[in-house]
């Protein structure tokens, strides 16, 4: 069976502060979301990208992924992520076995992480997500955030990336369960149905371009790769 991927693009944005849609800002003159769409089409693994646009701005991105236009669909986003990705899945068919979803702000995975999801989901985890250990130590806080009431234990703590990967008659499960809900994240959409979420490791330049700072760092990743 093939493999789909979903690209959920139609947020404003707002964390990088004001100016164009964050998935439209540059690394190396080149838009995030071109960079996120081009990471998942050169792992060589999968078929089809739906990338759920700003409903303002479906034409605009589709010119934008026009070097994809073979492997590549624009859908219209929903009010929410999660309605975004329900929208996209309802646009991918049931040729496509193994679905991801992507993040268009982690514009520099590396093609090899999306293709270590798809082996472990083709090799019976239905649902994977790509995590990393937590670095720095982790303190619970009173409800106002003043004091510290502990130390969490790090050991069983890890950071979750994306693409998160998943047997599509999961993936369309969990969402028609949690059709109310706004989660950030898929694969907590399937711990909701009780179904077990399977970890591969992830990347550091899976990280996800949100911040200024974040942009600066993709700047250095991009230059050092070009060279
Ligand atoms: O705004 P936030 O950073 O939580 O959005 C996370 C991801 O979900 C972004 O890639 C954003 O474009 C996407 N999103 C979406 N549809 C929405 C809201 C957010 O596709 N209505």
């Amino acid at each position: 069976g093939g493999t789909a991927a979903i690209v959920p693009a139609a947020g404003r944005g707002e964390r990088l502060g004001p100016g164009e849609p964050k998935a439209l800002r540059s690394i190396g003159g080149i838009p995030i979301l071109v960079h996120a769409v081009g990471s998942l089409v050169s792992s060589g693994r999968i078929d089809l990208v739906v990338v759920a646009a700003p409903p303002g701005s479906v034409d605009g991105v589709r010119e934008l992924l026009r070097a994809f236009d073979s492997v590549v669909r624009v859908v219209p986003g929903g009010g929410t992520r999660q309605q975004s990705v329900s929208l996209a899945l309802d646009a991918i068919g049931e040729e496509h076995e193994i679905v991801l979803v992507h993040d268009a702000a982690r514009a520099l995975t590396p093609p090899a992480l999306v293709g270590a999801i798809v082996d472990a989901v083709a090799c019976g985890h239905d649902a994977v997500v790509p995590v990393l250990p937590v670095a720095d130590t982790i303190k619970a806080v009173d409800p106002a955030g003043a004091n510290v009431t502990g130390t969490v234990d790090r050991s069983t703590l890890r950071a979750v990336q994306t693409p998160q990967g998943f047997r599509r008659s999961l993936l369309v499960k969990a969402h028609a369960a949690a059709a109310s809900t706004d989660t950030t994240d898929d694969a907590g959409l399937v711990e909701r149905l009780g179904m077990p979420v399977s970890v591969v490791a992830g990347h550091a330049e899976a990280f996800k371009v949100t911040t200024p700072f974040d942009l600066l760092l993709a700047e250095a990743v991009w230059a050092e790769r070009r060279k």
